[in-house]
């Protein structure tokens, strides 16, 4: 099996020169001075705390190695760092975050709670391959974010990308590259395809109302489809170097189909 290193990166420099945004920055809350930037960045700090308190789901599958019990409890740390970093942004926004807190990782209905993590994790290939694709979305979603136009959230992007669109997503790899090359690779391919469309869903619709206006005010830099094809070329990369299956569209979601 050739090592992911021997595998030629896809170019992506088309996408390169256009994402600094020339928009006002803001600091602090005494910097916001437009009510509508407000309701905008508050609803998208809603989401990505939701998406990082949901993180605690993880733990429901018992790890089956020590070495994997080691990841977990890094993992969790870092979830935790990053849990911790948006409740003082919120709560430096004037927002107390408990309630949104308590309503991602126990409400009933869980408004803001991303489709993937309503799939039963019922196996360390589901942990495997939601760590692997999913975390990797929560990753390359914070590239969006780098050059957010409230400050704050932009410095905690950059620490959410390393985390999840690296460590946390390339350990979901390991754990399944090593279950492949332990003879489950029907499982691999099962886990695989369950959680590709959900994690196609992650990056959110196309030219929505919502992606328009971050992107008008600069809280975003990328649209969610540039995100989602980078992704989609990685991963991609990584269904060849695992021996997967691809999937028959990689622009299908489950909610909708993303291609331009
Ligand atoms: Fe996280
Ligand atoms: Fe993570």
């Amino acid at each position: 099996m050739n090592k992911p290193s021997d595998l030629t990166i896809s170019p992506v420099t088309k996408y390169a020169a256009s994402h600094s945004t020339g928009k006002k920055l803001y600091w602090t809350l005494s910097d916001i001075d437009d009510p509508d930037y407000m309701k905008a960045i508050l609803r998208l700090l809603t989401v990505q705390i939701s998406s990082e308190y949901n993180s605690y789901q993880l733990q429901q599958v018992q790890p089956v190695t020590p070495h994997e019990l080691i990841e977990l409890g890094y993992t969790m740390r870092d979830e935790a760092t990053h849990g911790i970093g948006l409740c003082r942004i919120l709560r430096d926004l004037g927002v107390d975050p408990e309630p949104i807190r308590r309503e991602a990782m126990f409400g009933e209905k869980r408004g803001n709670v991303l489709g993937i993590f309503k799939v039963p994790l019922d196996t360390p290939y589901h942990v495997g391959a939601i760590r692997w694709l999913g975390e990797r979305v929560g990753g390359y979603q914070s590239i969006a974010v780098h050059g957010c136009s409230y400050v704050p959230y932009a410095v905690w992007s950059a620490k959410n990308y390393l985390d999840e669109g690296r460590t946390h997503s390339m350990h979901g790899r390991d754990v399944l590259t090593t279950a492949i090359e332990q003879g489950h690779k029907d499982m691999v391919q099962q886990v695989a395809d369950l959680y590709y469309p959900h994690a196609l869903d992650m990056f959110g619709g196309n030219g929505t109302p919502n992606e328009l206006e971050y992107l008008k005010y600069g809280i975003k830099t990328w649209s969610n489809n540039e995100l989602r094809r980078i992704w989609i070329e990685t991963v991609m990369e990584d269904y060849e170097f695992m021996g997967l299956r691809k999937p028959a569209d990689i622009w299908q979601g489950d909610r909708a189909h993303y291609g331009e």
